[in-house]
């Protein structure tokens, strides 16, 4: 990152020109006929160096992309700094320039291998250690209720980055998980996610984890307040809170005066960013669920796609790969979105936790120098699992009149092999069977053949798909916390990629402030209508409707 604006380097003013003068002829039919190699040159296997049964294929030969865009788009990466910058990150550098923070999730998974200085690093094994212990207790059931019954069910409170990991991980690892535990996670301040969750537990066999960095998150504190009243309407006794609400925070002082004790308390550090902190204490509830081996691994799947970011050259860098191919779409053929699109039911939430992963780190209008962008910077990320998408909104991937590039993922093999794995060939027969629909089309000649002479003109140009929609495609033999840590890692990195390369901090959150403390001053005017005052019309006429009907 060099303090310049993305659109200054000299690559980026070459990747302009190329787009103007190359667009037409980045046809994928094309492509792919004057290049019979274009999918061994276009496309890479990731084997990782701990664990050679963590791989996966990466085809990104559906891109309209060429040799010398690619070449071109890796100068864009040098010229950025990205290397050095992505040095600094592993070295613990305060990249996290507007908040004085080093980035070092990497270091939850680093196994005390990371060379940095930073407070904290150096806690992370007895952090990990102390999940062990009482994960252990958990699960084999020696940790008693105030009863002394087990505990049966899991209730994590948390929101944002304290609730879409460790849901996003529990659901892909289900196959994993100790079926006898129930997890829930409650985020929402709607007290029907709260209401709802409780109908189903049994006070004596429950565990609260409270998650929250800061710990002073108004969705979640009101959350777990309401969740120990209820709790203490059957304990009635203060003192069983010890066996039934633990907490994962960096703020020892707000959890202590909760009622937690320190000895309940998780800690994890300020350089963890919430939509990073999957990897640290916040991940208790993922352990719970899968058991710390299963956990460990899931840090190793990560640490390994890591030590791939650092020490691959550019052209064979996945997690750049991917970062190059997203803002050339982005940039400079005008793509607002990107879609996420498992082929895996376990992953139907991964879509929703790279929402806040990508749109939280990179949706930023000012550089980390306070200059307003000129292009775009994140794209808006959406995405669900196959094939219930191709029901509700594959028709505008395919005949809309926007470019939406998408990334398919699916395993090779299903934990859930059913009628002989017919379920699995029908999946992935569609995981290979969109990225082709969308890449080739259908011409109007193919259609008339179809539909013979006797159709209308409308009913045929109908039926016309236009393809050449790009796409990636990632492949892996099967659905494991190594596997699943390597491809969250992937993202987290190309995520880190883009940011540089746009000169943003990816780090920080300033856009969601706003909107917080203006919900706070409205919640103290709620009451009656004439302390409601200092708003627009639109927001007086609609609390005023709110205080008319409202019925408490
Ligand atoms: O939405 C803003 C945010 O600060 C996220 O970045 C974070 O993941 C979430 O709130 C929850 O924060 P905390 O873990 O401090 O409760």
């Amino acid at each position: 990152m060099s303090g310049k604006l993305a659109s200054e380097y000299s690559a980026w003013q070459k990747l302009q020109q190329i787009y103007t003068s190359e667009k037409d002829q980045l046809v994928l039919k094309d492509l792919f006929a004057s290049d019979p190699a274009r999918f061994s040159k276009f496309s890479k296997e990731y084997v990782s160096s701990s664990n050679p049964a963590n791989t996966f294929l990466l085809d990104y030969s559906k891109n309209l992309v060429t040799e010398p865009i690619l070449k071109t788009l890796l100068d864009l990466v040098r010229e950025a700094g990205v290397e050095e910058y992505r040095d600094k990150m592993f070295a613990g550098e305060h990249i996290n320039t507007s908040e004085d923070r080093a980035v070092l999730h990497v270091a939850l998974r680093g196994f005390g291998k990371l060379n940095t200085k930073e407070p904290g690093v150096d806690e992370v094994g007895d952090v990990l250690k102390h999940i062990q212990e009482f994960t252990d207790a958990v699960r084999d059931g020696s940790w008693k209720g105030y009863t002394g019954k087990t505990i049966n069910t899991i209730v994590n409170i948390g929101i944002g980055g304290s609730d879409l990991g460790p849901v996003m991980v529990t659901e892909a690892l289900k196959n994993y998980s100790k079926r006898d535990l129930t997890a829930h996670f409650v985020s929402n301040i709607d007290g029907t996610h709260l209401a709802e969750t409780v109908r189903a537990c049994d006070p004596e066999r429950t565990l609260f984890i409270i998650a929250s960095k800061t710990f002073t998150t108004q969705e979640t504190i009101t959350n777990a307040e309401s969740a120990k009243e209820w709790f203490l309407q059957t304990a009635k006794d203060k003192a069983h809170v010890a066996k039934h609400f633990v907490a994962l925070s960096t703020n020892e002082k707000a959890v202590t005066g909760f009622g937690i004790s320190k000895e309940n308390m998780f800690p994890f550090w300020d350089w963890v960013g919430g939509r990073y902190s999957l990897w640290s204490a916040i991940g208790l509830s993922i352990a719970l669920v899968i058991g710390f081996n299963n956990f460990q691994e899931l840090l190793q799947g990560a640490n390994d796609m890591d030590k791939h970011f650092r020490e691959t050259p550019l052209e064979n860098n996945l997690p750049v790969l991917l970062a190059v191919i997203g803002l050339w779409y982005n940039d400079f053929y005008g793509a607002q979105t990107h879609a996420l699109l498992p082929y895996d039911q376990y992953l139907h939430k991964f879509a929703d936790y790279f929402q806040q992963g990508d749109m939280e780190s990179n949706g930023k209008f000012v550089t980390k120098g306070g200059e307003r962008v000129n292009y775009q910077t994140g794209p808006i990320i959406w995405g669900a699992a196959g094939t219930n998408g191709q029901h509700s909104f594959y028709q505008l991937l395919h005949q809309g009149t926007k470019l939406v590039p998408t990334d398919f993922l699916a395993p090779a093999t299903t934990h859930n092999p059913i009628r002989n794995s017919l379920h699995h060939r029908i999946l992935l027969s569609n995981f290979f069977a969109q990225p082709e629909a969308l890449a080739f089309g259908k011409t109007e000649e193919q259609v008339r053949q179809e539909v013979g002479s006797k159709a209308s003109e409308a009913l045929v140009k109908s039926k016309v798909f236009e393809g050449n929609r790009p796409s990636n495609s990632i492949i892996f033999p099967l659905l494991t916390p190594a596997t699943l840590g390597s491809l969250i890692a992937l993202y987290e990195h190309k995520i880190f990629t883009q940011g540089v390369i746009w000169g943003i901090n990816s780090f920080d959150q300033m856009g969601v402030e706003l909107g917080k403390v203006l919900a706070k001053n409205i919640l103290a005017q709620l009451e009656k209508p004439d302390d409601v005052k200092g708003h627009d019309s639109s927001t007086t006429g609609l609390i005023h409707y709110y205080q008319k009907y409202r019925k408490e």
